[in-house]
């Protein structure tokens, strides 16, 4: 059986106390389950907490993840946090280009792409979020939404074969909505991204992308999704918050 990824994203749900809190349950907890090889897990908390839930998952079997980054190393990039500066302080995985970044904070197709090229630069692991909105997928334009910003999301990236490059695919009106995706649909959809990929990297190495599904995934159907060929995890918000959820969650997978 492949390796799962489970990725948590605590998104801005909670205060420093929280996360620190949530990182010691998870702590505890993540110790008695004793995962195997056969799961990667990792977290990304919000900046403000990143190293203090970073030194309580130190020699854990958590990875730390961060939210967003900026693609420029060091430089006039006042409120940016960069990639560079994440990766000293032992960042493995970057989620970029998430839906939430794109509504809200003007996240373009670009951005993602130089922060994706940043990201494998520093020999991290890219997150690469994808979704289509409630209204592309009624107006029937879910498969080209996706395939467009997987290829310009990827366009001219270079994977090197000890490197290891996430998609994560969540539809828009999945997420936090307590209602995931048709595992049908989503196996379809994960299809097509494979197809884009294998177009848009040409003659690279597939087996160094990895597909993940993301949209109100918890412990009850995590399985229903990790069970499909060609889906290798997920990505996780609400159900993450909670340490013994988010194990059963792993558990499950
Ligand atoms: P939920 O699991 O809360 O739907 O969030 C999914 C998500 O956006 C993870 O990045």
């Amino acid at each position: 059986m492949s390796k799962k990824f489970l990725i948590a994203n605590w998104k801005m749900k909670l205060n420093a106390e929280e996360s620190i809190q949530l990182a010691k349950d998870l702590k505890t907890e993540i110790s008695k389950a004793k995962f195997g090889a056969d799961k990667e897990i990792a977290v990304a908390p919000d900046f403000l907490s990143w190293q203090a839930v970073a030194k309580i998952l130190k020699s854990s079997k958590v990875n730390m993840a961060c939210q967003n980054a900026w693609y420029e190393d060091k430089g006039s990039f006042t409120g940016e946090i960069s990639l560079a500066m994440l990766k000293d302080l032992g960042c493995q995985y970057a989620i970029l280009g998430h839906s939430e970044r794109r509504a809200f904070s003007g996240e373009t197709d670009e951005l993602v792409n130089k922060k994706v090229a940043t990201a494998l630069k520093h020999d991290m692991t890219p997150v690469v979020c994808v979704g289509e909105t409630f209204e592309q997928r009624k107006e029937g334009r879910k498969d080209v939404v996706i395939m467009r910003q997987v290829q310009e999301a990827l366009r001219e990236i270079d994977i090197k074969p000890e490197q290891t490059l996430i998609v994560a695919y969540e539809p828009v009106w999945a997420i936090g909505s307590g209602q995931a995706m048709n595992p049908a649909e989503a196996e379809h959809t994960a299809m097509i991204i494979k197809q884009s990929l294998i177009d848009v990297l040409e003659h690279q190495d597939l087996p160094l992308v990895k597909i993940v599904y993301g949209g109100s995934v918890d412990s009850k159907n995590v399985a229903s999704f990790t069970n499909i060929d060609v889906i290798d995890g997920a990505l996780i918000g609400g159900a993450s918050l909670d340490a013994k959820e988010f194990i059963n969650l792993i558990k499950k997978a």
